[in-house]
């Protein structure tokens, strides 16, 4: 059981004082019974609305998107995708799991949990990502071949072995697992082709949820947060 004001305001939703306001307002309600003093102790389980709009008092946030080209993964910036969020979820202190190019489209997840963000992005860990590609040419046999090797620049910079698969015409999927700095467009210039069009389909074993738009939002399920590391 907790006060009232500290569960909505820990939920990042409201400050202390706006909790305060929206109960002295009679528009906050727990369970269907409308709180009257901001001191009332509640259970942390129950579920609290607001204007009539069911909202989220947990800590964390998971978060997945369908990135759109245009946003960079940083905060602060107009063209940031945490713009994005539905409003609710603005105070919630999120950043992006890893990050996507500006013009990179498809799975990306966003939360407030450090160590989540911190174990899928982990190289222990090896969480796999799957890309759909558009190219500049069509993948050889020996480009498939040469990813699985794996990659050592002429700096010394070394890529690990990744499966390259070739899609109709000009296209590909390619899985990777260690993230670095545009990795898939790296992999590619590193058999002289090109990436036109890129896309993230797959973190471990969580797909994109393919009915979400570009730019849009939903939170993940405690099952799909399994998946990620699931594969
Ligand atoms: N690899 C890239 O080159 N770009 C991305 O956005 C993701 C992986």
């Amino acid at each position: 059981m907790k006060r009232a004001d500290a569960i909505l305001s820990d939920s990042g939703i409201f400050t202390r004082s706006e909790a305060k306001k929206a109960i002295y307002e009679g528009r906050v309600f727990a369970d269907g019974k409308k709180i009257v003093s901001p001191s009332e102790k509640i259970n942390e389980n129950a579920v609290f609305t607001v204007d009539g709009k069911e909202i989220n008092t947990e800590k964390y946030v998971y978060l997945m998107m369908n990135k759109p080209q245009g946003y960079i993964c940083e905060n602060g910036s107009e063209n940031s995708v945490l713009s994005l969020v539905p409003k609710e979820y603005y105070r919630k202190g999120l950043f992006t799991v890893g990050r996507l190019d500006k013009d990179t489209e498809g799975l990306l997840l966003i939360t407030n949990d450090g160590d989540f963000a911190h174990a899928v992005a982990s190289p222990k860990r090896n969480i796999r990502k799957l890309y759909f590609a558009e190219l500049e040419r069509e993948v050889t046999a020996e480009d498939i071949a040469a990813f699985a090797n794996g990659f050592e620049t002429k700096n010394g910079e070394k890529f690990l072995p990744a499966l390259l698969e070739k899609g109709e015409g000009k296209t590909a999927t390619v899985t990777v697992s260690e993230g670095k700095y545009h990795e898939v467009k790296r992999l590619f210039l590193l058999t002289g082709n090109r990436v036109l069009y890129l896309k993230r389909l797959k973190e471990g074993g969580l797909w994109l949820d393919t009915s979400l738009s570009p730019g849009e939002t939903r939170a993940i399920t405690d099952e799909e947060k399994e998946l990620v590391f699931a594969e």
